[in-house]
């Protein structure tokens, strides 16, 4: 169904559940702003629903779907060349959901790796949304006939359960009606570890402050966190080999060759049996520069709250204007009344 000369929409989104991190900047927003700088059809969504799969304050909430939309906004997202919106203004969104939760399997929910991640030993305390959460995934993304998904390696499980619902939606109805979407995972560094711990990702969710750096964090902050990361007593390493073993210095590096756009090949090169303490100082420059511009104009938007809702409620005009006609052809094809909404 994807062939390369088709016309590629993209969909991607972010969970309002805390303040961004420089993950979610590096592994997507950038991405994002490149695919529509390349002249993609874009839809980008702050999934304010799939943030409630765990307790959010509701005032917090409400904060939190403004700075997300702030955030895709100081990154590049064009909102006239882009379609960018909160997931709850387009109902066709949770409407599809609950369709195909009847087409996915308990087995292939209770494989989600991220469900078992979150739920942890006490999963009869999870929410039932926390487990049905790649129905409503797959939703987003289905809804607008998307063809490619920007994610980083982290969301990799639920777009293969994507492409799964699809292929059996498609083979119960006997009709090639939604496409079998792809992932786009690309590049050498795909997931952003803690700078606590290199073998666990960065997450805007995790309880240390010190394991991540915030797109709202000021240079004093950057510089301390990046003077505490977690290293190791060597030298850095100078081939893709030497770094077997070496997750923080992987991280580290990783990350300043994704803010520096250039290869890890030559960020080793640079580097290689250098003290993590240049590292760090070069990297806490660099992080600083590019992300100055982002949290103040973060700042300047999030004093505006009147306008990025103006903004947000645009975005859910257009988005809806194309989720609901492909919403009322699923009813249709699964035997419902299409519904008669304005
Ligand atoms: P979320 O909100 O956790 O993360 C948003 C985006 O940032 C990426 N990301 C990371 N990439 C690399 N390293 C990390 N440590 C890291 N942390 C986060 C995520 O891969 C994601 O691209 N389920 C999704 C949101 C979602 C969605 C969708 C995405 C809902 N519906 C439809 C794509 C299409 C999530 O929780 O992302």
């Amino acid at each position: 169904m994807n062939n390369p000369t088709e016309k590629m929409r993209i969909f991607s989104g972010i969970q309002p559940s805390g303040i961004l991190t420089l993950a979610n900047y590096l592994c997507a927003l950038k991405r994002f702003v490149e695919l529509q700088d390349a002249g993609h059809e874009c839809v980008y969504c702050v999934v304010d629903l799939h943030a409630m799969t765990v307790w959010q304050e509701p005032v917090a909430l409400r904060n939190a779907i403004r700075h997300a939309a702030a955030a895709f906004l100081a990154a590049g997202i064009d909102p006239q060349r882009s379609i960018l919106f909160n997931q709850s203004q387009v109902p066709a969104h949770a409407e599809l959901a609950w369709i195909l939760n009847c087409v996915a399997r308990m087995g292939w929910m209770g494989r989600m790796t991220q469900f078992k991640e979150k739920a942890g030993k006490d999963r009869e305390n999870a929410s039932v949304g926390l487990f049905t959460y790649p129905s409503l995934m797959a939703a987003d993304i289905l809804v607008y006939h998307a063809t490619h998904v920007p994610v980083g390696d982290d969301q990799k499980q639920h777009l293969e359960l994507t492409r799964d619902i699809a292929i059996k939606f498609n083979h119960d109805y006997r009709l090639d009606f939604f496409p079998v979407i792809e992932p786009i995972i690309e590049g050498e560094t795909t997931r952003i570890m803690s700078l606590r711990d290199g073998t666990r990702k960065m997450s805007k969710s995790d309880a240390s402050d010190y394991s991540r750096i915030n797109l709202t964090d000021t240079a004093e902050q950057i510089a301390k966190k990046i003077r505490r990361a977690r290293s190791d007593p060597h030298p850095l390493p100078g081939s893709e080999f030497e770094l077997t073993g070496r997750p923080e210095a992987r991280n580290l590096l990783g990350i300043y060759a994704l803010l520096a756009n250039s290869s890890m090949e030559s960020v080793l090169d640079r580097f290689g049996g250098k003290m993590f303490s240049q590292l760090k100082s070069e990297l806490t420059e660099l992080a600083v520069a590019v992300l100055e511009p982002i949290s103040s104009e973060m700042k300047r938007l999030a004093d505006d709250p009147t306008e990025l809702d103006r903004i947000l409620g645009s975005g859910a005009e257009r988005a809806t204007s194309v989720a609901e006609p492909v919403l009322q052809k699923t009813y249709d094809i699964v035997g419902l009344l299409q519904s008669r909404r304005p």
